[in-house]
């Protein structure tokens, strides 16, 4: 059997233990694997790599991919899906996996429907892809974003200043959520709950009052109720999203102006993308690796690996990919309680 994999999307940490285990599992069974460069680009254009043992050794605690990593959306090119159908037809493709968020798999749903043996493994540090409780990658970035506002409540309270932390999240806000919960934050925005500005600052206020500084996280897509400051750059990927930036900023200008107390902004970015996988992140990207090649042995298609509680399952693409799994409201309340 010869089987096709590529990375798409934003990289995460995690994928080459993905790719490795993929690799490793199918040469005990005695299939051929064709690594795709760049995501959807490289099956567009066939430009391939062959992955045997030596291609994969050593990948494991390595961020990033070596496969290599784009936002190309086929759909979105004249003659796109038909180029892609080809390639894989012409490469003796026998089976897909798509390693990716909703924008790569969103792809992989529809060439399932159109016929092409495809099992996708989930990835995003957004942790925002729906049917799975986790995606590799969200436990490494959430290490990152606590670590920085750990260190961030010792500089602040020792100049006496507020600091206000942009984490990445573009419709979701587990990030945020779960690093504010962790670090201790003053105030954690998410896009799911547009955020009263006055709350922000009272909060803030209520902070310094304490004798100590206030830490905001807010995610990068987060928006205030009265809409004002809201920021893009008016650039949009293949996918159609606008690129996001600023929040942090606009709101360390405005806690600074209300409450008279300096305010600086951080903003973590590409950092919590890079880097090593935590070990949490490094096992679930192997065991979705090795899923994933079972289910193509099992003759599965249109399928995704998913995390449920401890187990991995397969749960249908179509619905992985239906809609984002956004923070609920009650998960949002238990992080309020320690506003202020
Ligand atoms: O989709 C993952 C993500 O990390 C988002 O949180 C973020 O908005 C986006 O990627 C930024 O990616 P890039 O800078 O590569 O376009």
């Amino acid at each position: 059997m010869r089987i096709g994999i590529l990375t798409g999307g934003g990289d995460c940490p995690g994928l080459n233990a993905v790719i490795r285990a993929v690799v490793r599992k199918s040469v005990q069974n005695g299939d051929e694997v064709v690594g795709f460069r760049d995501g959807w680009r490289g099956v567009l254009d066939a430009d391939t790599v062959p992955m045997d043992l030596a291609a994969v050794r050593g990948i494991l605690p390595r961020g990033g991919t070596v496969l290599g990593t784009s936002r190309t959306n086929p759909y979105a090119l004249e003659g796109g899906a038909d180029r892609v159908l080809a390639t894989l037809e012409r490469l003796g493709i026998d089976a897909l996996i798509p390693i990716g968020g909703e924008d790569t798999l969103g792809v992989a749903t529809k060439l399932a429907e159109a016929g092409v043996r495809v099992v996708g493994v989930p990835k995003t540090i957004d942790n925002d892809l729906d049917a799975t409780d986790y995606t590799f990658g969200f436990d490494t970035a959430l290490g990152v974003a606590t670590e920085a506002i750990d260190r961030l409540h010792t500089t602040g309270d020792s100049h006496h200043r507020a600091l206000v932390v942009e984490v990445m999240g573009r419709h979701a806000g587990w990030i945020a959520l779960h690093a504010g919960m962790a670090g201790g934050a003053t105030v954690v925005l998410i896009p799911e709950q547009p955020f009263d500005v006055d709350a922000v600052v009272a909060h803030c206020q209520h902070r310094f009052d304490s004798g100590f500084s206030p830490i905001v996280v807010v995610s990068e897509g987060a928006k205030p109720k009265d809409g004002d400051l809201v920021l893009a750059t008016g650039e949009r990927d293949a996918f159609g999203h606008v690129r996001l930036g600023g929040i942090g900023t606009a709101l360390a200008s405005l806690v600074e102006e209300r409450t008279g107390r300096e305010a600086r902004a951080v903003v973590l970015g590409h950092i919590q993308r890079g880097g090593t996988p935590s070990p949490f992140d490094r096992v679930l990207a192997t065991r979705f690796g090795l899923a994933a090649v079972e289910a193509v042995h099992d003759g599965e298609s249109g399928v995704m690996v998913a995390l449920h509680g401890t187990d991995i399952v397969r749960v249908p693409l179509a619905r992985a990919t239906a809609q984002l799994k956004l923070v609920p409201v009650e998960r949002y309340a238990e992080v309020e309680v320690f506003f202020g």
